[in-house]
């Protein structure tokens, strides 16, 4: 059978507010919204709290020829609440309208749930977090409270001993599963479940993962082992492609491919025949996505990061300290997204790439 892995067809940003009702400063086209050198909008920002985690995944996070882990932002170095708050209302005004959530583990960070409740009150936004899962039983029902919308939740095996393996910290899988039903049980729907697939590693859990979530409400998702960071020994010889990943599901469990929800949208939906729901493959490496990337990142100390894959970002921290307005910080954060021109996994191989590259447990993804 010959396999076409691209089921996203372009579908029009509709729902977006064009900027130009919203804010006054920045640069433009016609149509309002600001747009980077390949003409890209923003849409998401992702706010990672924390470079701190409790698992130390060795494709993230992996520790030194001695052992050690990296050495990691003391806590005054971090934005507070109110400066993330400040940010991503600024960032709505530019036309984000999904927020997410991430770290190293979001869920390390004192009280996130108050930064939950102060983003809730920022009108026209989707507010999602990505989690390992470990504390989740813990928070799922305060962050329901405060009024976060959705979870996803890193899971690269059921496994316990890959799992183990994977996370090294030898934390045990059936706690995470616990947090992903605590979820549940607090009210979140939408879960998403996020595995990470290294071939020899994990790969030999691909159906059995897609077996135990059929049916579960929750959207398994398996994202191709990326070189992201300078530590984490990747290899392309361990990135199983996305079209096998969907091979291998459908010999199994038959699938049909399901149009994306919007443009930009990172993951391929398949969906499978017998309506035990839906699952989606991330092929940021065979299949790079960078031509609709709308996605801007804030590091824990208040750095802006264009791509994944950059090897600095721009301060912003010392602006929100400095006492610039908000019309001040808008019109720098347009002319910041205004000079983008990343495309990192789209020019992936060539001599082109940059030699630094932030960890991905910093800028969380
Ligand atoms: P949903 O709203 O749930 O669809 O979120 P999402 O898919 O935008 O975000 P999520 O954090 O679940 O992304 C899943 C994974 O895709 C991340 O952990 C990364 O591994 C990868 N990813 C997300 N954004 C990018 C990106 O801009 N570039 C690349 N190369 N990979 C990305
Ligand atoms: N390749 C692909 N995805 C990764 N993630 C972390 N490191 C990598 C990598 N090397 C994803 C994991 C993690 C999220 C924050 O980013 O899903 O949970
Ligand atoms: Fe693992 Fe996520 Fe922590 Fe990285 S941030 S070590 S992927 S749990
Ligand atoms: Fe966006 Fe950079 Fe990822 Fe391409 S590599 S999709 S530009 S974050």
């Amino acid at each position: 059978m010959h396999w076409n892995t691209s089921p996203t067809i372009a579908v029009p940003i509709e729902t977006r507010i064009p900027v130009s009702a919203l804010t006054p400063v920045r640069p433009r086209r016609d149509d309002g919204f600001v747009r980077d050198r390949l003409g890209r909008v923003i849409h998401d920002l992702r706010i990672s709290v924390t470079d701190r985690c409790n698992f130390r995944c060795t494709y993230c996070m992996p520790r030194d020829k001695f052992g050690r882990d990296h050495a990691f932002l003391s806590r005054d170095d971090l934005l507070s609440f109110e400066e993330i708050v400040r940010v991503a209302r600024v960032a709505v005004g530019l036309g984000v309208r999904k927020v997410r959530l991430t770290g190293g583990e979001p869920l390390l960070r004192r009280e996130l749930h108050r930064l939950v409740e102060m983003l809730r009150a920022i009108p026209g936004i989707e507010l999602a977090l990505t989690t390992n899962g470990a504390l989740l039983s813990r928070h799922a029902s305060a962050l329901r409270q405060a009024g976060l919308d959705r979870v996803t939740v890193s899971l690269d095996a059921l496994d316990d001993a890959t799992f183990r393996r994977m996370n090294d910290v030898d934390f045990p899988v059936a706690d995470v599963l616990r947090g992903i039903d605590a979820a549940a049980d607090a009210g979140f729907t939408d879960t998403k479940i996020n595995m990470v697939v290294r071939r020899g590693v994990n790969d030999g859990g691909i159906v059995d993962m897609a077996r135990y979530f059929r049916g579960s409400g929750h959207v398994l998702r398996f994202i191709e082992f990326m070189d992201v960071g300078l530590t984490n020994d990747w290899r392309l010889d361990q990135v199983v492609p996305a079209d096998e990943v969907i091979r291998r599901i459908h010999a199994e469990f038959p699938l049909v491919p399901v149009q994306a929800h919007y443009r930009g949208e990172v993951a391929e939906r398949w969906q499978y025949v017998d309506g035990a729901g839906e699952i989606g493959v991330i092929a940021a490496v065979t299949q790079a996505f960078c031509q609709d990337c709308t996605r801007l990142r804030l590091s824990p100390e208040g750095k802006l990061f264009t791509c994944l894959f950059a090897g600095s970002g721009h301060d912003l921290r010392t602006r929100l300290r400095s006492g610039a307005d908000d019309d001040a910080i808008s019109a720098w954060m347009a002319s910041v997204w205004s000079a983008r021109q990343d495309r990192y996994s789209e020019l992936r191989g060539q001599n082109t790439a940059p030699q630094d590259k932030i960890e991905m447990s910093y800028i969380g993804g």
